[in-house]
């Protein structure tokens, strides 16, 4: 059976990413499987320059354990010393790996990108962070306005010159993900990932406190708890705009889930939050959703993708 699939060009041999924030920043998931059998990996957030994130507590379990909540604030060395120091390592093991940048200005996204543009061949893509709640107390929500995603899509595919796709990570918390994700693609975003964390806020009644160190300003929820809003949102970008490639996150554990979100309209999904729970959640997805099509008789990943709109 066929799983590979395609996000605008670039082709991979498996729909199942890593996604970031949940792969480290290298080789860290070498540990526990190929990383080469993965569609690709997706490493933690990086800017221009290095960042120590934010205070601990920089998680928390809830829901009953079907959601987190991680203010972790995009803590990472910079695009410069990953290159130099954690690159090599991940492109070893063969990986397709996708740089994730973030900044709190047009101006920190285009000086992250053109530090990848200098570095060596061997990125497959650049994920452009427009959504993580965790900055500032989610002041640099870039994803919430389409003409603020196309300043940053625009400058990011500007600086890359053309030689790498550019995926715009958006979210779901914004009064219209279709057209955030038409701006993005109208700048030059080859794809759109779908969705980040929802802002949420935990309080521990007990101690009658906040449960992160980003106190008031709380958190982003991931896991399964949030899964039918990715499916929305991937679903509602894909009838709107079926020429745009979406990748599809959150909450995805198994490989039904994974099925949905390609039904729903994703080219790929990518699993996150499962990986603290299990770090071979990745390969465990593929493999199910493998078994899934030869159940169901599907010879090719690829003839489930927007399936559910009967196009
Ligand atoms: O806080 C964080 O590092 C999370 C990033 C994100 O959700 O994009």
């Amino acid at each position: 059976m066929d799983v590979g699939t395609t996000i605008g060009a670039l082709a991979l041999p498996c729909p199942v990413l890593a996604a970031s924030g949940t792969a480290g920043h290298g080789a860290e998931l070498a540990a526990y499987g190929d990383l080469a059998a993965l569609g690709a990996v997706v490493v933690k957030s990086l800017a221009a320059e290095p960042w120590t994130g934010n205070p601990a507590p920089r998680v928390h379990g809830t829901a009953g354990g079907a959601a987190m909540l991680n203010s972790v604030g995009l803590q990472g060395p910079g695009v410069e010393a990953w290159v130099a120091d954690e690159l090599p390592a991940l492109q070893a093991t063969g990986a397709r790996v996708v740089v994730s940048l973030w900044g709190r200005s047009v101006g920190d996204f285009r000086k992250a990108a053109e530090l990848v543009a200098a570095a060596p061949d061997g990125i497959a893509a650049v994920e452009v962070n427009l959504s993580c709640p965790n900055l500032d107390g989610g002041r640099h929500l870039f994803a919430q306005s389409p003409s603020d995603s196309a300043d940053v899509i625009g400058e990011v595919v500007d600086a890359l010159g053309g030689g790498r796709p550019v995926w715009a990570k958006l979210t779901a918390v914004t009064a219209s993900i279709v057209e955030v994700a038409g701006a993005a693609a109208e700048a030059g975003a080859a794809a759109v990932t779908c969705i980040n964390t929802l802002l949420g806020l935990g309080i521990d009644v007990e101690r009658r406190s906040y449960v992160l160190g980003s106190g008031p300003a709380g958190g982003g929820l991931s896991g399964p708890a949030i899964h039918p809003v990715a499916v929305r949102a991937v679903h509602d970008v894909h009838r709107a705009l079926p020429d745009l490639a979406v990748i599809g996150v959150g909450g995805v554990v198994s490989g039904v889930d994974a099925v949905e979100l390609l039904l729903a309209g994703a080219s790929a999904v990518q699993v996150g939050t499962a990986t603290f729970a299990d770090p071979r959640a990745c390969w465990r997805v593929a493999d199910e959703l493998r078994s899934w099509c030869m159940e169901h008789g599907v010879a090719s990943v690829r003839e489930l993708i927007g399936a559910v709109h009967g196009r």
